[in-house]
């Protein structure tokens, strides 16, 4: 379940357009209102990409880069749970912050970075927004690098969070015509090893193949380590957006500062704090 923890935060910040700035968070937001709330979350929603989709609206939930988000349930538990002990209260949007930094601490045995809360909840969910916000996994380097750039998000951060990859799995169709039709000549992907190229198409039998998943680190899928950029060097990153970081060189240089776990555990907290406070609502919370 961590991998959607995760990937959710990813959905939250790209997914929804941002009305205030990052200025009201602060740290033990909920100190007084609800003493016990990240305890809950971390032993267990309305931000918008939690919301269904009605009759008249496609939610955020719904766009097609939902794909592999699951954990919806999870994080309608905890909820549920938050709710409990200090309703109208904590914020879905705070309660996903929280999660994804528990998951990545769960293996650690520690808390990795502290979160800021404060997050008002949206109130309106459009898939379209979904759609125009989240970077799509056939970005090149300029297409990720300005898609990060519209959220105050550098180079360096991009590479950092990549490494996220290193948990969970991507479908075939996504990364296919790497191995199948790269040019339209029938041809695989250059940049991608051969020999992994081969191991992948045993498992993606055909470009038509849109159900079956790969791990994105098959060495340790369920580990949050730094493996991503240890595979990355040898050419096996699975999307072409992994392979893009390594078109160009201050990208290379960050995915080469990074094959040190130390280094990239300490900078993936300074990363994911930044992207937990982009285009966030702040301010009085005024919960139905
Ligand atoms: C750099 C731009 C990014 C692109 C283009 C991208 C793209 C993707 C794609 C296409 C998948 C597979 C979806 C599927 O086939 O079901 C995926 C999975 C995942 N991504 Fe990213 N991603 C990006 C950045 C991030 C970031 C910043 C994070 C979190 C910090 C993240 C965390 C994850 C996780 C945990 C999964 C695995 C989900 C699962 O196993 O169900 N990604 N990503
Ligand atoms: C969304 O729908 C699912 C089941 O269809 C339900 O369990 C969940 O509580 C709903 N979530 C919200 C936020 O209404
Ligand atoms: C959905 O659309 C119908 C017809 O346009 C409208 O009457 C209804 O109020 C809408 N429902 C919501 C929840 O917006
Ligand atoms: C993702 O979207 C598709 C259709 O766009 C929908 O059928 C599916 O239920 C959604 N998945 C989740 C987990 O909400
Ligand atoms: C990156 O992708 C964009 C949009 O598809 C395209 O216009 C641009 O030429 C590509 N850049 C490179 C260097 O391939
Ligand atoms: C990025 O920073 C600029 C300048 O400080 C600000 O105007 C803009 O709203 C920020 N964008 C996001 C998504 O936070
Ligand atoms: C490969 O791409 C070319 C050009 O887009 C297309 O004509 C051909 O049908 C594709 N091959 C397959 C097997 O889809
Ligand atoms: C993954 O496992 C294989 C086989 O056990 C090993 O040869 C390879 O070095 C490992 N790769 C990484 C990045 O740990
Ligand atoms: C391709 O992967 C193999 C291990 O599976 C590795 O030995 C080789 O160096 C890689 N090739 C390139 C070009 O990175």
């Amino acid at each position: 379940m961590k991998t959607n923890l995760i990937l959710l935060v990813c959905l939250v910040v790209f997914g929804v357009l941002g009305v205030c700035q990052g200025t009201g968070l602060r740290r033990k937001f909920y100190e007084k209102t609800c003493p016990c709330a990240e305890e809950i979350v971390r032993n267990g929603c309305e931000a918008s990409v939690l919301l269904n989709s009605t009759a008249n609206n496609t939610a955020e939930k719904d766009a097609i880069p939902n794909l592999s988000l699951a954990g919806f349930d999870v994080i309608d538990d905890v909820k549920a749970q938050v709710e409990k002990a200090c309703p109208g209260v904590v914020s879905c949007a705070d309660i996903v912050a929280l999660a994804a930094r528990d998951s990545v601490s769960f293996q650690f045995k520690r808390s990795m970075w502290n979160v800021l809360t404060g997050r008002r909840d949206g109130r309106v969910s459009l898939a379209s927004e979904a759609r125009a916000n989240i970077p799509s996994p056939f970005f090149n380097f300029t297409t990720l690098e300005q898609s990060f750039a519209s959220k105050n998000l550098t180079v360096h951060d991009l590479v950092v969070l990549s490494g996220a990859h290193t948990i969970g799995v991507g479908h075939c169709n996504l990364f296919s015509s790497r191995l199948y039709n790269f040019t339209g000549k029938g041809d695989a992907d250059p940049s991608l090893n051969s020999t992994y190229a081969a191991f992948l198409r045993t498992k993606c039998k055909s470009l038509s193949d849109t159900t079956t998943t790969v791990e994105m680190d098959p060495n340790s899928s369920q580990n949050f380590d730094n493996d991503y950029f240890k595979i990355l060097k040898q050419h096996k990153g699975l999307f072409l957006s992994d392979a893009a970081l390594l078109t160009q060189k201050g990208s290379t240089n960050v995915v080469d500062e990074l094959l040190d776990s130390k280094k990239f555990f300490k900078e993936f907290a300074q990363s994911m704090k930044r992207m937990g406070a982009i285009g966030v609502l702040t301010g009085n919370f005024r919960r139905d």
